[in-house]
């Protein structure tokens, strides 16, 4: 008698669990509104943020997610006043003295987009010994939006295209999808699978547009400061339960 084959065919068929996202990417939205609704400064809410951040990465790097993106800062965030602003750099700057090293002994590749041309110098510097220091991470690449925007970095893409077909260094024919998706700076990452936004807001807000064509969208309530790892746990399994079709036949008929 085949023993494994009995004992195979005895066994009850479970469902098979769906797949953990690889690419999470969150819009950290509410840090002001958590300060303001405890008679706090604006600030006071950023710093809180600051403790969601390095939770939500370790967590999501334990959970075996192998892309974090974070939305730091907008194009239109220089819209704020200067001392949020001021404060906001001087919270990243904490940020990165305090967190680089730990990243790099667990393992996280920090890497970022958006364009560091306009941020001040000395944080230039640091973005660019954050991600020299952390560049053999393999167990999770930490990519933060910083001064980035989607429709900036599709204006930019298509330029750089544009300038090559006028050259005669590629057909226009040859501006494809994947040719598009090399140009931005989310090249070499794939696009995310599941994008967060706290605090109840659903929009987008010119971040990662061309990217989350078939990303599934996930708003909750809670204020970016509240969002804790039972909170990213609820996220991953409200989307695990999603049928994904890619705009394809879903699969059980
Ligand atoms: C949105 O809240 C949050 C931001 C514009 C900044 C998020 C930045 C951090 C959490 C700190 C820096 C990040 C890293 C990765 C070191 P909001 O001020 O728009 O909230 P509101 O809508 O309630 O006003």
């Amino acid at each position: 008698m085949n023993r494994t084959a009995t004992s195979e065919s005895a066994t009850p068929k479970r469902a098979e669990p769906k797949a953990l996202p690889d690419h999470v990417a969150i819009i950290m939205d509410g840090n002001g509104r958590w300060a303001t609704q405890r008679g706090l400064p604006r600030i006071a809410g950023h710093k809180r943020g600051i403790n969601s951040v390095r939770k939500i990465t370790r967590h999501a790097k334990a959970s075996g997610v192998k892309y974090l993106t974070l939305f730091a800062f907008s194009t239109e965030n220089w819209l704020r006043p200067k001392e949020e602003v001021h404060g906001l750099f001087d919270l990243f700057r904490y940020y990165m003295r305090r967190e680089c090293r730990t990243l790099a002994r667990e393992g996280v590749r920090i890497k970022f987009i958006g364009d560091p041309s306009e941020m001040p110098e000395d944080i230039q510097s640091m973005m660019t010994e954050a991600e020299a220091m952390t560049a053999s991470g393999e167990a999770m690449t930490l990519i933060v939006a910083l001064n980035y925007g989607s429709r900036a970095e599709i204006v930019a893409a298509t330029q750089r295209l544009a300038t090559r077909v006028a050259a005669g260094e590629m057909a226009a024919g040859e501006i494809t999808d994947t040719a598009i998706s090399a140009e931005l700076n989310t090249s070499g990452f794939p696009d995310p699978d599941l994008i967060i936004r706290t605090s109840g807001e659903q929009r987008l807000s010119n971040f990662l547009l061309w990217q989350a064509a078939y990303s599934e969208f996930l708003f909750v309530d809670c204020h970016w400061p509240e969002f804790d790892e039972l909170a990213f746990d609820d996220a991953i399994t409200l989307y695990r339960d999603r049928d994904r079709r890619f705009g394809g036949l879903r699969k059980s008929g």
